[in-house]
């Protein structure tokens, strides 16, 4: 059985799609069956994937779909049986109706903010939902920058609110940007960089998540 987690967060622009291609990409590394699921209009993973198929020398295989809203329960469902490892979701923001079908199909929520009140207030909707269909949540904290107190505050808050948040965290880093244009992950474009080592530190807490449930 597959592990599915959904990326979710209300707020816009919270990196998202970001952490969904490179967790999907790190799993995949490391030898997993991924499949990553766009279901978001905006289809920046769908670009995304476009460019990636240019740059079959450097990027991993990782199946990849982009079900509309109403099929996505069927495909998830055939998914979870259909021998796969992971499958990661990318979800819209703003969309109650879409984001809520993929938190339902979630084993996990991953739950991505800045280190930001508006981001940390934007969570309320999204841990609603993943409480309504009683999934568990982890937040990420991401764009986190070299030194702020802002950031230690944000986690404190989300302590206080008993809001489980991973230990490892991304910073704030161009690479993200620069490898998501190429269609790869940090780990493919830069795989010594720091980023990447996030980014794999992240893939290590999700698969000790996932073998915690399976
Ligand atoms: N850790 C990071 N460091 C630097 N830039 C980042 C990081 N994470 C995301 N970004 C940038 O922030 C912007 C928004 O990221 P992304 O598209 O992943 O967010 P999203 O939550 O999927 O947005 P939307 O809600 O519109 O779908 C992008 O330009 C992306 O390159
Ligand atoms: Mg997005």
């Amino acid at each position: 059985m597959a592990f599915v987690v959904a990326v979710a967060q209300q707020k816009g622009g919270a990196g998202k799609s970001t952490v969904a291609a490179n967790l999907a990409a790190a799993l995949a590394a490391g030898g997993d069956r991924v499949t990553l699921l766009d279901t978001d209009p905006q289809a920046s993973l769908s670009r995304w994937h476009g460019e990636r198929e240019k740059r079959r020398d450097r990027a991993v295989p990782l199946q990849f779909a982009a079900p509309s809203g109403w099929r996505l329960p069927a495909a998830l469902e055939q998914l979870r049986r259909g021998g796969q490892d992971f499958v990661i979701l990318d979800t819209p923001p703003h969309a109650e109706t879409d984001a809520k079908v993929a938190i339902r199909g979630a084993d996990l929520v991953l739950m991505p903010l800045q280190p930001s009140a508006a981001d940390l207030w934007a969570s309320e909707a999204t841990l609603k939902l993943a409480e309504a269909e009683r999934r568990p949540v982890a937040a990420l904290l991401n764009r986190v920058p070299a030194q702020g107190r802002l950031t230690q505050e944000i986690a404190a808050r989300l302590r206080a609110g008993s809001i489980p948040l991973l230990a490892p965290t991304l910073g704030n880093r161009a690479g993200f940007a620069q490898a998501f244009q190429e269609g790869l992950a940090v780990t493919e474009a830069a795989p010594r960089s720091t980023a990447a080592g996030e980014v794999r530190a992240l893939e290590a807490a999700i698969r000790a998540m996932a073998a915690g449930r399976r």
